[in-house]
């Protein structure tokens, strides 16, 4: 079974970490779409601290994923799913009930979220505010 996911993975952590590895451990292969800068942009309003080069070489270097690519668009998940030829989409139980819709085309499964991180909450540690 070949699973994907998508992700920013700004400001890598051990919340990246766990989802990773279980996601991998629902298959025998993981595929993993990295949101580029401009679709954080787009999306959040906010560019990301590590370039996208920068979080794909990170995530590309984890030995629990077996390929990655830029994910350019959210409306685009169904034709990834598609050309990645996946199996299951995992997603963050943050996602919970977004993407049901695709699961004519694959499983879809939202894995808990590891509690107290995340990239905006580290963001915002280092830059002195909500402490
Ligand atoms: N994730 C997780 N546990 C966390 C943080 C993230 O399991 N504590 C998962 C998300 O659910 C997602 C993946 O890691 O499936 C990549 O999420 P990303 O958007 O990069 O993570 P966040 O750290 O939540 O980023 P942000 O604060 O910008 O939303």
């Amino acid at each position: 079974m070949r699973v994907i996911t998508f992700g920013t993975f700004d400001l890598f952590h051990i919340g990246h970490v766990r989802l990773l590895k279980r996601a991998r451990e629902l298959g025998g292969s993981l595929t993993v779409g990295v949101s580029t800068d401009a679709l954080n942009v787009e999306k959040k309003g906010l560019s990301p601290f590590y370039s996208q080069d920068h979080r794909l070489e990170i995530v590309d270097s984890l030995r629990f994923v077996d390929e990655v690519f830029y994910e350019e668009s959210l409306e685009k998940k169904r034709s990834y799913v598609e050309f990645y030829r996946a199996d299951i989409l995992v997603m963050g139980e943050d996602w919970a009930g977004k993407f049901d819709y695709l699961s004519d085309a694959c499983s879809v499964v939202y894995l808990p979220r590891t509690d107290g991180v995340s990239s905006t909450l580290i963001r915002d540690a280092l830059s002195g505010e909500k402490r």
